[in-house]
């Protein structure tokens, strides 16, 4: 069992990274935990305010600012959440990718190293590539070929991680996990992702927007049951091991859009398609469950999904202020 006192949460005021936090308050109150956040477009402080944890405002990419803040709040654990995460966001600005989601990962992992803090990295299945339309799935032994800017960089943070682990033997272990959809507390996700906004253009009376033909599969995972993987990963993981996270959620983009269409009695438009738009995801969650008892527990899409579809009612001054600028950036793509 790795000691845990003092965790830092990168990204912890984005989506997954907000969520985390409010999961270890609920389940965790012995652990000590500092947000540590930039606050890009992607990062809110109502994520996170009610939690009352220590809110440091900072760059990844700024080692010395982040070395600083690991010795005043003597840090043992940082899990690794800050990233630029959006796909077609990598495709209009790549480089941004690469500084954060690359270069930020290096300045964490010398200030691991130095320090000697245990690490985790939260990584994406995307980093695998796509699969064919069969049953085949992705297991920690399937090789790395990612298709976008956005996954290549996070492929680059996973062999930088392993690289460090095993050049100069830091302590790290490494999540690989799906889709992730849903709202927790106070955090919603960000409606430039497929499930968000297609739920916000039906409430505002506007289109489910599909790119391509929607044949293309996601294996969706409740937030919450991220969360609590990590968590099963960050007390009974292995270091140096790699866990893939996901919970049999399968589901076409035209599921899931007609699903969202239904509830609200709007129309499905097919608009551009995604470029390099990867066909299939979908994860083998064996070793996660064999080696450390992880089950996910959120299972029920449709009923998740009619939570998730209240919780952006409910909370429109959350997502109606960044609404209009992201929809400018898919009208100029023809999406
Ligand atoms: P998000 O975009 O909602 O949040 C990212 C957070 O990182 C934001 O709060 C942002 O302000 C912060 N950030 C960005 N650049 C930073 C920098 N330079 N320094 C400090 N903070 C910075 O992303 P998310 O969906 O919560 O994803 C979190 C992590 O989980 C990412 O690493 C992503 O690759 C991974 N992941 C996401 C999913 C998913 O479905 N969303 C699935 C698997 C893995
Ligand atoms: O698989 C894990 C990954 O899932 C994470 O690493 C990423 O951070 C996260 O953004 C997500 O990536 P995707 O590209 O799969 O998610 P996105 O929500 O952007 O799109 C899901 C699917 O829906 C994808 O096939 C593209 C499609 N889509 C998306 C949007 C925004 C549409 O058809 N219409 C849309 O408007």
């Amino acid at each position: 069992m790795n000691k845990i006192h003092n965790i830092l949460v990168t990204g912890g005021a984005g989506y997954i990274g907000s969520a985390f936090a409010r999961y270890i308050q609920e389940h965790r109150k012995r652990y000590e935990v500092i947000i540590f956040d930039k606050l890009t477009y992607a990062g809110k402080r109502e994520n996170i305010e009610d939690l009352g944890y220590r809110f440091v405002q900072g760059d990844i990419c700024d080692k010395e600012y982040f070395r600083e803040i690991c010795i005043e709040y003597a840090i043992d654990t940082v899990v690794h959440f800050a990233a630029e995460s959006h796909n077609d966001n990598s495709i209009a600005n790549p480089e941004l990718f690469i500084q954060t989601n690359i270069n930020g990962t290096v300045s964490i992992l010398e200030v691991c190293r130095e320090l000697g803090i245990y690490l985790h990295l939260v990584s994406t299945d995307e980093v695998f590539g796509d699969l064919p339309f069969d049953d085949s799935r992705f297991t920690e032994e399937s090789p790395y070929k990612p298709s976008s800017p956005y996954s290549s960089s996070k492929a680059s943070a996973d062999m930088l991680v392993r690289a460090w682990g095993r050049t100069f033997g830091i302590k790290y272990t490494i999540s690989n996990c799906s889709n992730n959809y849903g709202s927790y507390g106070c955090t919603g996700q960000s409606v430039e992702k497929f499930i968000p906004r297609q739920i916000t253009n039906a409430i505002l009376g506007d289109s489910i927007k599909v790119y391509g033909t929607g044949e293309e599969v996601r294996d969706w995972i409740h937030i919450k049951d991220h969360c609590s993987g990590i968590l099963a990963i960050l007390e009974k993981g292995k270091y140096g091991e790699t866990y893939l996270i996901g919970a049999d959620g399968e589901k076409t983009n035209n599921e899931v859009a007609q699903l969202i269409a239904e509830a609200f009695d709007v129309e499905v438009e097919y608009v551009n398609d995604r470029p390099g738009h990867d066909r299939r995801y979908a994860i083998d969650w064996s070793k996660i469950h064999r080696e450390l008892g992880w089950v996910p527990r959120y299972t029920n899409f449709e009923n998740m999904l009619d939570d998730t579809i209240r919780w952006y009612k409910d909370n429109e001054d959350w997502w109606y202020k960044d609404k209009e600028s992201i929809e400018q950036k898919y009208a100029q793509n023809g999406q």
